[in-house]
């Protein structure tokens, strides 16, 4: 979606639909709202008055303008919320309604007014904005064959109501328009790190492999100039990355490590890690999983997808930083040549693992990940993401991520970044008492710690295999993907954590 700034009165934008947000209460009506009235006569007053519109979040309300030159055609008040609490996420909010709207009426092009007393910085503000129309207007089309031919019939009674895409949106706000061209492009970037991530997430296990999540890969590094290594089963082998190849044994589909690299700092600075479980289909291998639901398992390389979003953004924006992102990648099937439960495995970093189970496979192919980032890298700090337990779903739910880390100051930092993202996560303890329910007579240790905390010993078993370095583990198993939670997702993957990486990644710069 092309997203545009403009600096003129939203009144005087002709367009077939202006939003204008509106707070919660009384007094919730900005100048321009009340001169939009005045153009419908009070028909909104009287609205307001019926106590047909309170300015809740999610709320709105459709008026069609008085035919007349230079002015939008269609008015939509938003409900914004409470004036005293508003935030970045309530921006978000408003214009993807404001967007859905516009998508539901068949509009192809919107304007959104953001008024200039938010609360909110106005840079912030654009920046959220720019993030809620972009995402509120993704869809995921590429693999629906009649689409486009039953758009252009144009009937909205045919069988799955296609709708055309949204395709421009202009944000009209006041202020320097250097500053807000900055927000915006940021904003846009940063959502567009996300659709990537969505569209890799929604493409079904057929078609993302692990060698298609390393084309993607390649394809951004001549885009952007990215230093990019991908290695295959040959490499794997070589540098002793025998989990990865634990877990891809059952399958036909090679397995991949795929690293990306962004130099925008100092040649010889800090660098940091972004690494991200991009298991491409998670059947349990012969510890299989039951068969409701298992189609979802699709999604179980959302981390990768995510950090394949946040490298995409970061190309774009180039930021001052240097930055990997790290994306093992396989499949977990079953096959006479599967790893069995009970198989003990030499780890890259020289660990033995007995595989109790062969579906905690996430965190194996995670441990030859980062010991080959901490070891290759020497990395400032490394953030992993990954689908990885069901158990993170039974603590937290589908509205945060866990946080488990090594080191205090990044699980906060993580923690705000999410705040600022509004993709949440909420730390749990990585307490050393729980390391026994990892100790194995046979091996170093087992994949599985039984079921009592299980976000909590899959996350120190991660810890095992990151030495010294500051590290912390975003469980998104609940936040990946499901049902939607904003007006700015649809059923399916949510293209988290992109942002809250890239919110990250930007505090790092500075
Ligand atoms: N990919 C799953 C975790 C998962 C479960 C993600 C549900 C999203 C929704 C992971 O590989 C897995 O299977 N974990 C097992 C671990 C268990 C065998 C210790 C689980 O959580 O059941
Ligand atoms: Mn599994
Ligand atoms: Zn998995």
């Amino acid at each position: 979606m092309k997203v545009r700034l403009s600096l003129a009165d939203p009144l005087s934008i002709e367009c077939p639909l202006l939003a204008l947000p509106v707070f919660g209460g009384d007094n919730g009506l900005t100048a321009e709202a009340e001169r939009a009235d005045d153009l419908l006569d009070g028909a909104f007053a009287r609205a307001r008055h019926a106590g047909d519109f309170r300015g809740k979040a999610e709320e709105d309300l459709l008026f069609y303008a008085p035919e007349g030159e230079e002015r939008p055609h269609r008015i939509l008040f938003v409900g914004l919320g409470d004036r005293s609490a508003l935030s970045a996420e309530d921006v978000r909010v408003a214009v993807a309604q404001a967007v859905r709207r516009a998508e539901s009426l068949r509009l192809t092009r919107l304007a959104v007014h953001l008024p200039a007393d938010l609360g909110v910085d106005a840079a912030e503000a654009t920046k959220a904005a720019a993030e809620g129309g972009v995402l509120a207007a993704w869809d995921f089309r590429e693999l629906k064959s009649e689409g486009d031919a039953r758009l252009e019939a144009g009937s909205s009674a045919d069988a799955g109501d296609p709708k055309p895409p949204v395709e421009e949106l202009t944000l009209a706000a006041a202020g320097d328009p250097a500053t807000l061209g900055q927000a915006l492009r940021t904003g846009r970037a940063f959502a567009e790190g996300e659709c990537l991530a969505r569209r890799l997430q929604w493409r079904p296990a057929n078609i993302a492999t692990p060698s298609h999540l390393a084309e993607i890969a390649a394809d951004l590094a001549g885009e952007y100039g990215f230093t990019s290594r991908i290695l295959g089963p040959g490499e794997l082998e070589a540098e002793g990355m025998r989990a990865i190849l634990a877990v891809s044994a059952g399958s036909d589909e090679e397995p991949r490590l795929i690293v990306l690299e962004h130099r925008g700092g100092p040649e010889d600075g800090p660098l940091i890690a972004l690494v991200g479980k991009g298991l491409t289909f998670d059947a349990g291998g012969i510890s299989i999983k039951p068969a409701l639901g298992m189609e979802d398992m699709k999604y179980d390389m959302s981390g990768g997808a995510a950090v394949l979003g946040a490298m995409r953004a970061i190309g774009e924006l180039a930021p001052a930083v240097n930055v990997i992102g790290v994306i093992p990648s396989s499949e977990n099937l079953l096959s006479g040549r599967a790893t069995k439960p009970g198989d003990i495995i030499r780890t890259r970093a020289g660990k033995t693992v007995e595989v109790v189970n062969t579906d905690a496979e996430g965190r194996l192919i995670l441990a030859d990940a980062l010991s080959y980032v901490v070891d290759r890298y020497s990395p400032e700090a490394v953030v992993d993401c990954a689908t990885l337990t069901g158990a993170c779903v039974i603590a937290l739910g589908h509205h945060a991520s866990a946080v488990l880390g090594n080191d205090e100051t990044l699980v906060t930092e993580l923690r705000e970044a999410g705040d600022r993202a509004w993709q949440r996560c909420w730390p749990l303890p990585l307490w050393k008492p729980y390391r026994k329910q990892l100790d194995c007579p046979a091996a170093d240790l087992k994949n599985v710690g039984g079921r009592p905390a299980g976000t909590i010993t899959a996350a120190l078993f991660l810890s095992e295999f990151v030495g010294k370095t500051r590290w912390a583990h975003l469980d998104i198993a609940g936040t990946a993907y499901g049902d939607p939670v904003a007006p700015y997702q649809r059923k399916g993957g949510f293209g988290t954590p992109t942002r809250l990486l890239l919110e990250w990644v930007w505090h790092r710069a500075g």
